[in-house]
């Protein structure tokens, strides 16, 4: 087999991964670090260190140590330039002295400084660099199992089969390619049993996923797993596993020594050693001297002499001064002498592999006997057997430096002396320890560095260890690509029933959640999306326009208590709404924040039609179902989205058109605004709302969705002496805006209650309890919350959604939307200010081009604000 290396061919054997073959070839250094550009070489060669992070076909950081080599493969060392052998950034290493521990929070304190810095920063930071040719084919699978054992070696194994032959389906997840753990290369530990492996294999209930590991032990067993190669399609899988019991066997994973220089080219683990040597065939250097405790050393030491390593002497680790060399190890500097050696094998402490544990609520504690943290309370329905249960971990106390600097987070450049002095600066916490420093915060996530991290705070803060307890794990542990996150590239589309109406016009499409809809009309022609859209804003204002509403969402709420429901759902009133009368919707969680908005009609007595967002149906049919639960009231919900289809018909010329359609009377004296009728048009059931989210006199009409395209083509044909338009979600977003009318999720975000988008009104704290009311009424009397206000701009130009708004050069706001008004002739948009700029005629500075504009606070709508319009 024969890759691609920075450009060169390299071979490799069967069973090779991408770090044993270019060890083999000669490659030492695999890695530069990330602050100093330090370069690094192999050290655990399974998985749990950042070392060996490359670029393979043009995914940056994937571990070369456990990815398998491929025949045609391309690999390419990252942060280092011009190569990994030299790199010209490793110069940053000489400055150190001007880069302490939180050195930009000392010194870029003015915004000027960080904005002159911020660029060069960006540009430094950061790991690998996504390859536009990067493979794209992801999947995702759902599996379920009895029971789940996550981890392939001995007590793994012997989890499984014991599951196995109770007769329960099992699914066993280990992360390397073939079952064993440390069975397969620590050959003195004995072989592994043939006759298990083989039952294993053949078991019908059992199903092993190898190459795969759990990076998350969610709520209810569910099990994040991530699968790599699934198969010659997709790179990797995730799967969603639904487990009735998970056994964690993930065993215990070794970590570093801390001396001078412990991260030279030439420093490894003991297990990286072995496995390079045992699983691949590979010598990971010809001298070698051992450090570690005597109880761990003897079988390494045995091992190395097997493996024809010269094994020079064995040194326990309190007597080691630092490693020799510049780059990569030539020798040891140790108490009782000098050795000169090309590799130091370090025996450091085992850490039991129990993060999943702690992310599922289960708690991990220090035990003395153990010298670690082992878990100590278990999740529901979850049980930790082997090394990750700490059954044969007992580590001996190891020397941490003090005064000198060993490199203790490797992902981060965080040294012995970095984490004593942020220590002294008061950052005397295990977590803001972390975060001030970002030790633990790299690509290991910690399996590296915690134990000594830990260890030095506990020795700088005179506290035991299990005083200074560890930080909190959280999934995605071990991390998970963005690719596998988001899935295959097959995105499932909803169209609406006028969907080919609207292609045969010529559109630009827009996604909103999983429906497509018009952007805008392109006619076919090839003028601007910028004219299209002011040709149909100017439609709907001068005649009329009909747009397609078909992805609202809709419930028909049916049963004598279906007011009293809505009632306690919805922040308005409803049950006292007269049949015949619609009125705006507001949905608030228990804290008072929006959720959702919509229009609810009473079409009868006892019965409702309700209108969600797009993308919110589903979850407000859950809450109102959740809220129907075990009340024995008289309400049926029934989701009639897809049944319907549903258009909007606006404009001073509205009424014309569809008096053409229907014998319904739209005079404003029978069909007056804010009522809704069941009505014939154009021969087709509807029921129509006469309701005015654009600003003008206007019917959204609900017709089976069947008939849909023939009732939108029909007052197309009807308006067409009017000179209707169809138009589309961007030019109804400017209708809106003018309106000041707010879109809940763009407008509104997850701390947005209606006192402060300024919707108030729609909340009637008055009836009796309703969700939110509680908190809710807190807010209304609460002012000193930010506000959401229109502005007009006093100058030329837009500013972009999202743009912050500026106050005596402070940031004070942001904008949420904002468009060019035709009607104000003017930019004009929606802003969170602070209460005190929430006053009508009061200037704010909004962000624009690089500089500030003035803008002019209203509270008022931009367009026809007394609402007669709509109201004709
Ligand atoms: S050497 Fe590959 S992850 Fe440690």
């Amino acid at each position: 087999m024969k890759f691609q290396f920075q450009g060169k061919l390299v071979g490799a054997q069967p069973g090779d991964t991408i770090a044993a073959a270019l060890y083999r070839n000669g490659q030492r250094v695999f890695s530069r670090s990330f602050k100093y550009h330090r370069p690094r070489g192999l050290l655990c060669v399974s998985g749990n260190c950042p070392n060996c992070l490359m670029n393979v076909d043009g995914v940056p950081n994937v571990r070369t140590c456990i990815r398998p080599v491929r025949e045609g493969m391309k690999v390419k060392g990252q942060n280092a330039y011009p190569s990994l052998e030299t790199d010209f950034l490793s110069i940053a290493e000489r400055f150190d002295w001007l880069m302490p521990v939180g050195w930009y929070y000392k010194t870029l304190t003015h915004p000027a400084m960080w904005h002159a810095a911020e660029p060069m920063i960006r540009k430094v930071a950061g790991l690998g660099e996504i390859l536009p040719s990067g493979p794209t084919e992801y999947e995702h699978a759902w599996m379920h199992a009895d029971t789940v054992v996550i981890g392939g070696g001995w007590a793994g194994m012997q989890a499984a089969w014991s599951a196995a032959e109770r007769g329960e389906q099992v699914i066993l997840i280990d992360d390397q390619v073939a079952l064993g753990g440390q069975l397969r290369y620590r050959k003195r530990m004995g072989p592994i049993s043939d006759d298990v492996m083989a039952r294993m294999q053949a078991a019908k209930n059992v199903r092993i996923l190898q190459n795969s590991y759990c990076f998350g032990l969610y709520e209810g067993n569910l099990l994040g797993v991530l699968e790599r190669d699934p198969h010659a399609d997709a790179s990797e899988r995730l799967i969603h596993l639904r487990a009735g019991h998970t056994v964690v066997a993930t065993g215990a994973y070794e970590t570093p020594l801390l001396f001078l220089n412990n991260d030279l080219v030439g420093v490894m683990l003991s297990s990286g050693v072995l496995r390079l040597l045992h699983l691949y065939g590979v010598a990971a250097g010809q001298r070698a001297v051992i450090v570690g405790p005597s109880a761990e050393t003897a079988e390494v030491c045995a091992e190395l002499r097997g493996g024809d390593i010269e094994v020079v002497t064995v040194v326990e680790p309190d007597a080691v001064v630092r490693a020799i060399g510049s780059g990569k190890v030539n020798g040891i500097q140790t108490r009782t002498g000098d050795f000169s050696c090309d590799l130091i094998v370090v025996c450091g402490p085992r850490v039991p592999d129990s993060g999943v544990i702690a992310q599922a609520g289960g708690k991990i504690e220090w035990s003395d006997a153990h010298g670690a943290f082992v878990p100590t309370v278990l999740p529901p329905h979850a049980s930790a057997v082997g090394d990750a249960a700490g059954e044969a971990v007992a580590n001996p106390a190891v020397p941490l430096p003090a005064g000198k600097r060993a490199f203790v987070c490797l992902c981060s450049d965080v040294s012995s002396t970095d984490l004593c002095d942020a220590i002294a600066e008061g950052f005397d916490q295990i977590e803001t320890l972390k975060r001030y420093t970002t030790a633990t915060m790299g690509p290991c996530q910690g399996r590296m560095c915690q134990l000594s991290s830990i260890g030095i705070c506990a020795r700088e803060t005179s506290r035991s260890i299990g005083e200074t307890g560890m930080t909190t794990s959280r999934p995605p542990n071990p991390g998970v690509t963005l690719g596998a996150l988001a899935g295959p590239k097959h995105h499932p589309i909803r169209r609406t029933p006028m969907h080919y109406a609207h292609q045969n016009l010529g559109v630009v499409w827009m996604d909103m959640g999983d429906w497509q809809r018009p952007r805008y009309y392109t006619n076919h022609s090839a003028a601007s999306e910028t004219e299209r859209v002011l040709h149909e804003y100017r439609a709907v204002r001068e005649a009329a326009g009909l747009i397609d509403v078909s992805t609202l969402g809709k419930l028909d709420v049916r049963g004598a208590d279906s007011g009293k429901l809505l009632d306690l759902v919805y922040t308005h009133r409803f049950s006292e709404l007269r049949p015949g009368r619609v009125r705006y919707a507001l949905m608030c969680d228990p804290g008072g924040i929006i959720l959702d908005d919509g229009t609810i009609s009473r079409i009868n007595e006892d019965r409702y039609f309700v209108t969600t967002t797009s993308g919110n149906l589903d979850f407000v049919q859950q809450w109102l179902e959740w809220y129907l639960g075990g009340t024995n009231w008289d309400v049926h919900i029934t989701n009639v989205t897809a049944g319907y289809g549903a258009m909007n018909l606006a404009g001073p010329k509205s009424r014309d058109i569809l008096s053409k359609l229907t014998d319904c009377d739209l005079n404003s004296s029978n069909f007056s605004y804010m009522a809704c009728r069941e009505a014939s048009v154009n021969g087709i059931p509807a029921i129509l709302l006469r309701i005015g989210f654009v600003g003008e006199t206007g019917w959204e009409m609900h017709c089976p969705a069947e008939s849909a395209e023939e009732l939108w083509q029909a007052i197309l044909a009807a308006g067409y002496e009017f000179g209707v338009r169809p138009f589309g979600v961007e030019a109804q977003r400017l209708l809106r805006l003018e309106k000041r009318h707010v879109i809940v999720g763009v407008d509104t975000d997850a701390l947005t209650n209606p006192y402060d988008a300024d919707m108030g009104w729609a909340v009637k704290l008055d009836k009796n309890d309703f969700v939110g009311k509680a908190l809710l009424s807190h807010a209304a009397k609460d002012q000193s919350r930010e506000r959401l206000v229109g502005f007009v701009l006093q100058a030329p130009g837009v500013p972009e959604d999202g743009a912050a708004v500026v106050v005596n050069g402070q940031p004070a706001g942001r904008v949420t939307s904002s468009r060019y008004s035709p009607a104000q002739m003017a930019g004009v948009g929606l802003a969170w200010v602070k209460t005190s700029q929430a006053q009508e005629g009061t200037f704010i500075d909004v962000h624009m081009n690089g500089g500030l504009v003035k803008a002019k606070v209203t509270m008022r709508p931009f367009y026809d604000p007394e609402g007669v319009r709509l109201r004709q």
